[in-house]
């Protein structure tokens, strides 16, 4: 076996035919000291590229946590606000309750004077509800225009027994103080927020006549708050199909004649014209509830 002397092997690199002019032979233990300062700088490198690594893997794992930590915030936020939410809308719902009784209590009240028009107060407001509901009027879903129609007399409390219960024909001067009850009315609930608006036009307005002939204003045609014109109808149907001291109630057909002969004079013909759609089964429901 041939010994191989140190030093030789750039030498045995070039092969047997090299010319002499390639590359210079490198000492053997120069190559390796080179390859173990190279293996070395390799080893320092990784163990700073692993340093790095888990200093990177530590502030992920610390910005997942503070993600995590946000999302259970965002979380309970959430929470609280479906809670807040729920609190609301119960407390609006409890406070949309007091409201309703409050206006039938106060209803109640008007109507106690007049053992002849019991619940005509609330059989109005069913009627006036099912016409703007057949007119297809947003008023129909705001609370409000129901307050304004059970509502609609509350100045009555401020007339006189003698002419309110008063059996025959009034007076002139009888009738001028009954037409005062609108305006009282108005001025009763002229305070009350929840009663501006709607309620309020019905109130004061439930006696104006399409053709400027009611009071207290003597407003015509459109100038008339819708509310108070659907009013008008339902109130003269009730008022006509109801006995009273002086007469005895009309049928349906005979009240609907004489609501049609008067629109477009004392009713909005478009509100009397919607009121006729209205079937008879409809009506006796509302009217015996
Ligand atoms: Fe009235």
């Amino acid at each position: 076996m041939t010994e191989r002397r140190p030093g030789t092997l750039a030498r045995m690199a070039s092969g047997p035919h090299s010319s002499g002019v390639g590359p210079k032979s490198v000492p053997l233990p120069a190559v390796r000291d080179r390859a173990q300062d190279e293996l070395e700088g390799l080893r320092v490198e990784l163990a700073r590229l692993r340093v790095e690594l888990a200093a990177t893997q530590g502030e992920l794992e610390a910005r997942v946590r503070e993600s995590e930590a946000k999302e259970v915030q965002l979380e309970r936020y959430a929470a609280d606000l479906r809670e807040i939410f729920k609190q609301e809308r119960a407390r609006a719902l409890e406070l949309q309750r007091s409201y309703i009784v409050t206006v039938r209590a106060l209803s109640n009240a008007v109507e106690a004077r007049d053992a002849y028009t019991a619940k005509h107060a609330e059989r109005v407001a069913a009627y006036g509800l099912t016409v703007a509901r057949a007119m297809g009027v947003a008023l129909a879903d705001d609370p409000a225009t129901e307050f304004g129609f059970l509502l609609h007399d509350v100045g009555k409390v401020a007339i006189p027994d003698g002419i309110l219960h008063k059996p025959g024909p009034l007076t002139t001067e009888e009738r001028a103080v009954m037409e005062r009850h609108p305006v009282i009315g108005a001025e009763i609930i002229a305070e009350i927020p929840f009663l501006a608006g709607d309620a309020a036009a019905v109130i004061r307005s439930h006696h104006e006549r399409w053709d400027g002939s009611g009071y207290p204003d003597r407003l015509a045609g459109d100038a008339i708050p819708l509310a108070a014109r659907i009013f008008a109808v339902a109130d003269v149907f009730d008022a006509l199909t109801t006995s009273r001291p002086y007469r005895t109630a009309s049928s349906f057909a005979e009240a609907r004649e004489e609501i049609i002969a008067v629109s477009g004079r004392h009713f909005d013909p478009v509100v009397a014209s919607a009121f006729g759609t209205i079937p008879d089964a409809v009506l006796a429901a509302l009217a015996s509830p």
